[in-house]
């Protein structure tokens, strides 16, 4: 099936079984926001659970904080983001569609990347074992000439970025053709800088003065509260603080799902450091997120880094954390190394002296900053598009059926235990609903007699639940029920107390923890 087929399908399915609804739906919706409904909403508190305990729990010197989305404007001058925080807009006269200059100017060198990639396949298949990769890049006339078109657009492009020329991103979009995607036509506007802060006004008085922005990023929140936090906790460096909140940026180009919105949800952690020890951190935390992610099994294969070309105005070193969605490997988390232009600008733009005193050393210094960020959001679709799976089953013995099951890693499961009587007669409900109430405790379990058992099985997979057990009549006898495995459909027989030792260890948040 083609990749951006099975992209659609995941989003109906997100729809059809209460994780993600467009917002104001009955509105007609309102472009890049998103509601999570009481499946997405289980799944995503899961999933900030695995990375808060993995940061704040499991880290002595890692503690987290809460701040709030308004905060002062002068932040936002001292962070840079009034000044440095544009996207490059260009419009098509012909479509009247909008576009962000650099994305268009990158997908154009992934679609050269993509030529050259496919004749190093279509040669490999041709030669075999024979075949000499780097030999063949070197001399094929057709792949030497589409490298050589890549590298001098890149150069060209990096530099405009490096400069913000808008001009000659403007002329690299001409000089290569670039076409709009739904028009076909090349009559491009100027390239203009956009603004990605939401601004509104505090108070009832609406003047310039009273603006203020919605915060574009959580990391500015921990920035202010870094003497706060170091004074009240005795916090000594290397230490750490930790956030989970909403953000939002007025994206220009917001087409991907969850993958752009103009609001959502960051897990941010500023790492406060001593100066000079900023590389061997960045590879540290470079590393231990990467560990993070692959806990979950979904494939270290699909997992990779990609180092900035072009740096945030505030960053000396960076990278993404990449995975790979139906429509390719996009950022999943970034890693910077920020130095220390906040907290010095903070120092600047407030008039109030923000150091650490080294008692080991007796000097003071403005720490410096390395910091993982990473979109609750897009990490939400990592989960959501590696698990969805379409497979043929042998339905009880039946002749082989389609169903959708979504493999979500047991521990973040929306539910992890569906408690369903065989049928609605002979007290059957009532037992289940005195398990149901012996079990909610321990896990997050949900109660069904509707329809036949195979239906609320093919209902429950749709949603990813890892373990159904079934009442029936053996079960007002001898107290067991038929336990049904959602990846494996194998059915065992247990006992109703021996139900969380069974499920506690494939369910266990702290077993995945453990595995950090
Ligand atoms: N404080 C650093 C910072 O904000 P960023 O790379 O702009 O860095 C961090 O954002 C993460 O937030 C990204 O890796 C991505 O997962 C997520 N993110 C950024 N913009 C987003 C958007 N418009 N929609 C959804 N997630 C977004």
């Amino acid at each position: 099936m083609i990749q951006e087929d099975i992209f659609k399908k995941i989003i109906a399915h997100c729809k059809e079984y209460g994780f993600i609804f467009p917002s104001s739906e009955i509105y007609d919706g309102l472009g890049a926001v998103y509601d999570y409904g009481q499946n997405g909403a289980e799944l995503k508190n899961n999933i900030r659970r695995y990375w808060w305990d993995s940061m704040v729990r499991l880290n002595e010197n890692i503690v987290g904080i809460d701040s709030a989305i308004f905060m002062h404007p002068r932040i936002w001058e001292a962070s840079g983001h009034v000044s440095a925080f544009n996207d490059p807009l260009i419009d098509n006269r012909d479509s009247k569609k909008r576009y962000r200059a650099d994305q268009l100017i990158e997908e154009h060198l992934e679609k050269i990347e993509d030529k050259i990639q496919k004749e190093v396949e279509k040669a490999r298949q041709k030669f075999g074992e024979a075949f000499d990769e780097q030999k063949f890049r070197t001399t094929h006339p057709r792949v030497l000439e589409n490298q050589k078109k890549y590298d001098d657009t890149k150069k060209r492009y990096i530099t405009a970025l490096e400069k913000e020329n808008l001009k000659d991103l403007h002329q690299i979009i001409l000089d290569t053709g670039i076409v709009c995607p739904v028009s076909g036509s090349k009559n491009w506007t100027d390239v203009r800088k956009f603004n990605l802060m939401f601004s509104t006004q505090l108070g009832s008085v609406s003047d310039d003065a009273n603006t203020i922005y919605l915060r574009p990023e959580t990391a500015q929140g921990i920035f202010v509260n870094f003497l706060n936090v170091q004074k009240t906790g005795r916090m000594k460096i290397p230490f750490g603080i930790a956030q989970a909140g909403k953000a939002f940026r007025n994206e220009i180009v917001a087409r991907q799902f969850i993958l752009r919105m103009r609001e959502f949800e960051q897990m941010g952690m500023q790492f406060f450091i001593k100066p000079g020890t900023e590389t061997e951190w960045y590879n540290y935390w470079k590393e231990k997120r990467m560990r993070w992610h692959k806990a979950l099994g979904m494939g270290d294969h699909k997992y990779r880094y990609h180092d900035h070309d072009k740096l945030a105005h505030y960053a000396n070193a960076a990278c993404d954390i990449e995975f790979e969605f139906p429509i390719g490997f996009k950022e999943v988390e970034g890693i910077h190394s920020r130095t220390n232009f906040d907290l010095g600008n903070h120092e600047k733009f407030s008039g109030k002296k923000i150091q650490y005193f080294d008692q080991d050393t007796n000097e003071s210094y403005t720490p410096y900053v390395i910091e993982t960020s990473i979109g609750l959001d897009r990490m939400f679709f990592t989960i959501i598009s590696n698990s969805y799976t379409e497979e043929k089953v042998d339905w009880e013995g039946s002749a082989k059926e389609e169903r959708v099951v979504l493999k979500i890693p047991p521990a973040l499961a929306p539910v992890q235990l569906a408690v369903l009587p065989l049928t609605r007669k002979d007290g059957l409900p009532a037992k289940a609903r005195e398990i149901m109430d012996r079990m909610k405790f321990d896990f997050n379990c949900q109660y069904e007699e509707k329809d036949s058992i195979g239906k609320r099985y093919r209902r429950q997979d749709a949603i990813g639940t890892p373990f159904c057990i079934t009442i029936d009549h053996q079960t007002l006898e001898d107290d067991t029920v038929t336990i049904r495995y959602r990846d494996t459909l194998k059915q065992d027989r247990a006992a109703v107390e021996k139900l969380p030792e069974i499920m506690g260890d494939k369910v266990s948040l702290q077993k995945l923890l453990k595995s950090l």
